[in-house]
């Protein structure tokens, strides 16, 4: 199926215009899940001289301290679907935020480096579950035609977070004179970089309580009259909610119940809709868009900028990564995902190709030559804004839609355990591949990039406009 963008379109309701403030509400208050996920992994940038230097640890350990987190993310998201269909979304997204508070004040003040690496797998599945059930919890809350815009808030809120704790990193690591392990508040930096976490974990907690729960888990189990309350309060007065209630009965009836099992299908372990998710997951990693954020400061050293300036301008990546995803927002809706996610791609093999290109010159001195340092610059900008525009949005916005309803959240779940494996294995590479030939490693990327093209023509449907009962 393709975009039926000229046919009418039953899901394409608009929202009564008394409500889409609420919706808007609704959506934001759930995409905080995707804040915390933006801030926790990044936050970590800020910590980690520290933790080495207090634990006397080398850098293999410290890599494994920091990518112990990801365990936790990969278990939280793929379990998550599963709890959601249990207990409902909201609780689901309680228990992570008291489980996001808990890992916070833990991560704050260990007592040993297995503490520490604990807290951080508590912390990581809190993440894990928050970044399934949060797109999840915006499709299915979401007026059809409305759907892309308030799904990209999740990933509005992932780059607002990752900007907000370099930030904040860089203020307190200032107020600490400049050394991580500086005294701050009768602690040192980084404990309070890992403790201020508690802030956005309790607010999201709070504001799960200020929000309604899904209509398509209302129905599942049996609450009619609640997931109609709740319908009219999302999608306005004038639908005819029997005729909508029916269609999502109906939809939930022609599918069997939600278990792991149910993903399976033909010789090809899983169906062929959970592997486009798992493809869509994998690609937006493989391209190195978290080498971009994890390792921007040896990024900017390499073209000559001094390490302590390096912070800022990581910062600017950040700010274009915001413009892109807000681009993403207002076109997302309009032009649909797939032209977004084709052109977002075309633009990553450009930046990607120049980055490529600018290192196979030799470094001099750790530097490029300064015609290929400034290409090296723009390149690196010119692919987070083509991300930002098109794969970092569009592909939480299609996890969270593109299932068929009774195994969006299991489906999700797998696509996004998949997304936190193939985070880990590229930036757990990054620096041996970065050892062995820098633009070598930007080919890949480029390649990955390029092959991103035949994957979406081919196996991505586009969803544009749909109701989520149409999707199969
Ligand atoms: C997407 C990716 C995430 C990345 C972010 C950068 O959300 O899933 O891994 O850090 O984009 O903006």
């Amino acid at each position: 199926m393709t975009s039926t963008a000229q046919a009418p379109q039953p899901g394409a309701r608009t929202a009564h215009p008394d409500h889409l403030g609420h919706v808007i509400f609704i959506a934001a208050a759930a995409a905080m899940g995707g804040f915390l996920f933006g801030y926790d992994s990044s936050v970590i940038n800020g910590a980690v001289e520290a933790i080495r230097d207090r634990y006397d640890i080398g850098s293999a350990a410290l890599a494994q301290v920091i990518a112990i987190a990801l365990t936790g993310w990969a278990i939280g998201a793929a379990t998550a679907g599963r709890i959601a269909d249990r207990i409902g979304r909201i609780r689901c997204m309680q228990i992570a935020a008291v489980l996001f508070t808990i890992s916070a004040v833990g991560s704050a003040l260990p007592f040993a480096l297995w503490d520490l690496a604990f807290w951080r797998i508590v912390g990581g599945f809190a993440i894990g579950m928050a970044s399934v059930i949060g797109p999840a919890y915006i499709a299915e809350v979401a007026p059809p035609a409305y759907r892309g815009r308030l799904g990209s808030f999740q990933q509005a809120a992932i780059v607002v977070g990752i900007a907000i704790s370099q930030l904040v990193n860089w203020g307190l690591l200032n107020a600490a004179g400049g050394d991580q392990r500086g005294e701050l508040m009768g602690l040192e930096a980084w404990q309070v970089m890992l403790g201020v976490m508690v802030i956005p974990a309790v607010l999201y907690g709070l504001l799960s309580f200020a929000i309604p729960e899904s209509p398509r888990f209302l129905i599942s189990v049996g609450k009619r009259q609640r997931a109609r309350e709740i319908l009219e309060e999302v999608e306005g007065k004038d639908v005819d909610f029997d005729a909508r209630i029916a269609e999502i009965e109906h939809a939930m009836k022609s599918e069997h119940k939600s278990t792991f099992k149910d993903l399976l299908g033909g010789s090809f372990f899983f169906k062929p809709i959970v592997w486009v998710g798992i493809g869509l997951s994998v690609f937006q990693q493989f391209v190195g868009i978290n080498v971009a954020f994890y390792y921007s400061s040896t990024l900017w050293q390499s073209v000559g900028v001094d390490p302590t300036d390096s912070f800022f301008y990581s910062f600017t990546t950040s700010i274009i990564n915001i413009i892109g995803t807000v681009i993403a927002m207002i076109f997302v809706d309009r032009v649909g995902r797939k032209p977004l996610a084709l052109i977002g791609s075309v633009g990553m093999v450009i930046g990607l190709g120049l980055e490529a290109w600018a290192f196979s010159y030799h470094l001099v001195d750790g530097k490029l030559p300064a015609t290929q340092g400034w290409v090296a610059l723009i390149a690196a900008h010119i692919f987070v804004l083509f991300f930002a525009l098109s794969w970092g949005v569009v592909v939480w916005v299609f996890l969270g839609e593109m299932f068929p309803n009774r195994i969006r959240a299991a489906a999700l779940g797998v696509a996004a355990a998949a997304q936190w494996i193939a985070n880990w294995a590229i930036t757990a590479s990054f620096p041996s591949l970065a050892d062995w030939n820098l633009s070598g490693t930007y080919v890949i990327y480029t390649v990955f990039a390029a092959l991103s093209i035949p994957f979406v023509l081919k196996f991505v449907k586009e969803t544009k406009g749909k109701a989520l009962e149409e999707m199969g």
